[in-house]
């Protein structure tokens, strides 16, 4: 796993959308994995601007979002599918079709996850998948004790993710607490996977996924099994890690320098 801290939210965001735009411009057609949430905005208004100015294109690659709310129609101010044509997909003109949601209000939601994971491998996969993290370590809505194998499917959310998605709803809107979701098993068969976090509400998690224990009690710990994982986060998510300075030693500043021969050793001698 690659930890780079950033200085703050800012910056870590401006990295984070550097590198979808890396993968764009390395395939364009690429399949993506989208993540929503107040996280992700700043990353999706940078790389709307990145695809304005032309260093890549946003209209031929294929995304398929993490999760949706059970019940809630595309056209609802607050689904994830209304929140992606906000935050991305309008902005960028990506056709409708390439831009994969789960249909929140399908009449069979299982039936209707088993359906989108099967469009997932049907599109060849994921080649990049973003992903943010809960309070409580889940990724996706794969909430703690979420099997590490799991597939697309329906997940309870939890009383704490309830209440943090209320400040995305009305006063007077009951915050739903159903949702499909793709499954850890789905994301760690992605082929890289970027995480991001910031700010200290985010802390906790961030240290139980990187430096704790593998367990369905976190569930972003399943990362430690993925290949080739990325953790992006400013210095107030970081502040848990113990291994900070490990962290800040391999990737000064969030950079990945050259790896080069030691200081007077570079000539091998024979
Ligand atoms: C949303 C998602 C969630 C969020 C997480 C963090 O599609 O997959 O895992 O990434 O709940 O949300 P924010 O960024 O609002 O703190």
């Amino acid at each position: 796993m690659k930890i780079l801290i950033f200085p703050d939210a800012e910056a870590a965001a401006r990295e984070t959308a550097r590198r979808i735009v890396a993968q764009l411009v390395a395939k364009p057609d690429a399949v993506l994995g989208l993540a929503t949430g107040g996280t992700m905005e700043p990353v999706y208004a940078a790389l709307a601007a990145a695809v304005a100015r032309g260093d890549c294109d946003g209209r031929r690659f294929t995304s398929f979002n993490l999760d949706e709310y059970v019940g809630l129609a595309g056209d609802h101010p607050q689904s994830y599918r209304h929140y992606m044509n906000r935050h991305l997909f309008d902005a960028i003109g990506l056709p409708a079709a390439q831009a994969r949601l789960p249909r929140g209000d399908a009449p069979d939601p299982a039936e209707e996850a088993r359906r989108y994971e099967a469009e997932i491998a049907a599109e060849g996969g994921i080649d990049l998948q973003l992903l943010g993290i809960g309070n409580n370590g889940h990724i996706g809505f794969n909430e703690p004790t979420s099997s590490l194998a799991s597939r697309t499917r329906i997940k309870t959310l939890t009383r704490g993710t309830v209440e943090a998605n209320r400040r995305f709803f009305g006063p007077d809107e009951q915050v739903p607490s159903l949702a499909i979701t793709i499954g850890i098993g789905t994301i760690l068969e992605s082929r890289e996977a970027l995480l991001l976090a910031t700010g200290g509400a985010k802390a906790e998690a961030v240290a139980a996924m990187v430096e704790g224990p593998l367990s369905a009690a976190c569930p972003a710990s399943a990362l430690q099994m993925h290949p080739r994982a990325t953790v992006i986060c400013d210095e107030e998510a970081a502040a848990r890690l113990q291994l900070r300075d490990y962290y800040e030693t391999v990737h000064p500043g969030g950079t990945e320098p050259a790896i080069t021969a030691p200081k007077g050793l570079e000539r091998t001698r024979t």
